[in-house]
C-alpha cells in the first residue's frame, strides 16, 4: 500500500493510515535516503500511538525507547546509520528488542539486514520533487 504526505500538515494523519495498517506486525525496516523523513514519520507515529515525552532523533544512541501514555506499551525506535561493525549489534542485545514484541521501527536498515527478522515489514519513503513524501509498505 501507499501513503501520501503531501506536507507535515498531514503527517499525523498519515501516520494514522499507516497505524492501521500495521496489523499485528511489530518490526518495521524504515528504507529511505539521508533526509528523505524516516525520524519525523517515526516521530508522527509515536504521537499517534500515544508518548507523550518529547522524541529526539536517535542520533547518538542506536536505541531509543518510548513508552505510550495510552496503552503503556513500549516502542523502540532504532538509528543503525553510525554502526561500524555487526558486533556493536550484537552487544547492544538487538534480539532482545527485535523479537520482544514491542513495536520497533528501524532507520537504516539495510546496516543490519542480516539481523532483520523474516517477518519485518519493509517500509519505503521516498521524497519527490515537489517535497511531498511517498510511504510504500
Ligand atoms: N513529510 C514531510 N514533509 C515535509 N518535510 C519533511 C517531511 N518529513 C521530513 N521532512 C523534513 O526533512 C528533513 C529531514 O527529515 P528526517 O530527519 O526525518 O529524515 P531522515 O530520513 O530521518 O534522515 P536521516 O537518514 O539523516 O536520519 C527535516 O528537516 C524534516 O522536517
Ligand atoms: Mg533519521
Amino acid at each position: 500500500m501507499e501513503i501520501k504526505i503531501q506536507s507535515l500538515e498531514s503527517i499525523h494523519e498519515a501516520a494514522r493510515e499507516f497505524i492501521a495498517a500495521m496489523g499485528d506486525n511489530t518490526v518495521f525496516a524504515l528504507y529511505g535516503k539521508m533526509g528523505a523523513g524516516k525520524t519525523t514519520f517515526v516521530k508522527a507515529l509515536c504521537e499517534e500511538l500515544g508518548v507523550e515525552d518529547v522524541i529526539s532523533s536517535p542520533t547518538f544512541a542506536i536505541v531509543n525507547e518510548y513508552r505510550s501514555d495510552e496503552t503503556g506499551e513500549l516502542i523502540y525506535h532504532f538509528d543503525f546509520y553510525r554502526i561500524k561493525k555487526l558486533s556493536e549489534v550484537y552487544d547492544m542485545g538487538y534480539e532482545d528488542y527485535f523479537y520482544s514484541g514491542a513495536l520497533c521501527f528501524i532507520e537504516w536498515p539495510e546496516l543490519v539486514e542480516e539481523l532483520l527478522p523474516g517477518d519485518a515489514v519493509k517500509v519505503t519513503i521516498e521524497e519527490l520533487e515537489d517535497g511531498s513524501r511517498v510511504i510504500k509498505l
